[in-house]
């Protein structure tokens, strides 16, 4: 069962008092879950640091166990993997669950399609619903065969190639894991693997590919880039400085802005370029938010995120803005329900196939709590007065980590309290979440 056994609700009410003092921020989702796998798939010992240790990730950990990998814990967010190298990875004894998480579910896909071996791949209820066919179809062409439930779906069972074929290949949809799934896979295939991205995705598997010695090349195309692996390099182990996660760091950010006297300042938040659509957008509303001491951190740009309380505006949030924010839609939707204004959100086609279809589920967030929301195609468009929301309705968050910190913020921002049906999954990206919100003045009862 991979299932939360039992919800928890919370009822959250307006803030105590303003937010106030500096945190820390877990460490990045999607550069903790390639430390591992490419820590696994190098030659030597990587060692991490700040990796995050939400549910998400120990997946991923344990999965990377089962495929042969030696991954210890040394201490908070200090990890050692002692590699296989490339191709080297054996079969699991057991079915590999990865829980709620889509991210390593695919990445997976991608190590496994390119490796000899059997292996069936489940997941939770969310992510048993989400497409998987976006990697296995085009991973087909590395010689690999999949057979899944109808639609596609988890659980899938996979016999990867006994002697991988690169892939060429466009993606028909912005997304930084179909990319690094097929990337992954060319590791292990001869020759060159090309992938034409339309437009530009978080770029965290080029990076980590690079640092452990990969050739790849990155050509811009217009809004997207062509992207180059050499196949077959050797991967040698280097050590890891995962950054706070800007996806995480959005939380306690938007929440500063939008409760009276706040001041926080988030400590070591990752900036990458195509990570920041919204800071841009908070920026465009008004929001006071400043970055100090920028700095490079394991090859990544990291920065001190300072927030104040101000007074919010609508905004219109452009589609090409969509991948570099693709996870922050539902907090910046918050934001927009405490401005002056309309906001529209362009382009939210892919928050249908998130961990919940995130775009109705955001709708309904507000929807219940009294703010004025309509959907319009794929866009979402978000009537703010200015005012605090009414609040005092109730959200449902459908498994959704996203959903019920989202849900959180709006509770501590509205004029009546939010309830929340089940805040369980928050601990699959931001462990420590609702401790480290009243370690800032918010006065919530768990
Ligand atoms: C991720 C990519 C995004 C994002 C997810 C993490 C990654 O998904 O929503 O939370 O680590 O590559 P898509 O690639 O499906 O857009």
């Amino acid at each position: 069962m991979t299932e939360h056994s039992s919800p928890r609700p919370l009822t959250v009410g307006r803030a105590a008092g303003p937010l106030l003092g500096s945190l820390r921020v877990p460490g990045d989702k999607s550069i903790s879950h390639r430390a591992l796998m490419f820590g696994a798939l190098a030659v030597g010992e990587t060692r991490i640091s700040g990796l995050l240790e939400g549910e998400d990730v120990l997946r991923t950990a344990a999965a990377m166990r089962a495929l042969g990998a030696e991954v210890t814990q040394d201490g908070p967010g200090a990890w050692r993997v002692a590699g296989r190298g490339i191709g080297g990875l054996t079969e699991p004894a057991d079915v590999l669950d990865m829980g709620n998480s889509g991210t390593a579910a695919r990445l997976l896909c991608g190590i496994l399609a390119s490796h000899p071996i059997f292996a069936v791949m489940t997941g939770d209820g969310s992510l048993r619903r989400r497409p998987m066919r976006r990697v296995t179809d085009p991973l087909v062409a590395t010689g690999a065969r999949f057979a899944s439930r109808e639609g596609g779906h988890l659980p899938l069972a996979i016999e990867g190639a006994r002697e991988a074929l690169p892939i060429e290949y466009r993606i028909p949809v912005a997304s930084a894991q179909v990319k690094s799934a097929l990337l992954l896979a060319g590791l292990n295939a001869p020759g060159i693997t090309r992938i034409d991205e339309p437009e530009a995705t978080r770029d965290h598997s080029e990076n980590m590919l690079r640092h452990f010695g990969a050739t790849v090349e990155v050509e811009i195309a217009g809004g997207g880039r062509i992207i180059s692996l050499v196949g077959q390099p050797e991967l040698r182990a280097a050590d890891i400085l995962v950054p706070g996660d800007i996806s995480s760091a959005a939380f306690p950010l938007v929440a500063a802005l939008l409760i009276p006297g706040s001041d926080v300042k988030i400590i070591g938040a990752g900036l990458n370029p195509l990570r920041a659509g919204l800071l841009a957008c908070l920026e465009e509303m008004g929001g006071a938010i400043t970055i100090e001491n920028r700095r490079l951190e394991g090859g990544e740009p990291v920065g001190d995120l300072v927030a104040r309380h101000s007074s919010l505006r609508g905004i219109d949030v452009p589609a090409e803005r969509a991948p570099s924010m693709i996870d922050e839609y539902p907090i910046l939707a918050v934001a927009a329900a405490c401005a002056k204004g309309i906001t529209r959100m362009r382009g939210l086609k892919e928050l249908r196939v998130k961990e919940s279809d995130r775009l109705s589920a955001t709708a309904a967030l507000l929807a219940s709590n009294g703010v004025r929301v309509e959907i319009m195609g794929d866009d979402l468009i978000v009537h703010g007065t200015g005012a605090p929301p009414a609040g005092g309705g109730a959200v449902e968050t459908h498994m959704d980590h996203r959903l019920a910190m989202s849900a959180v913020v709006l509770g501590l921002a509205a004029a009546r309290p939010v309830r929340v049906d089940d805040v369980a999954f928050i601990d699959t990206s931001f462990p420590g979440f609702i401790v480290l919100l009243n370690g800032l003045g918010a006065g919530l009862t768990p």
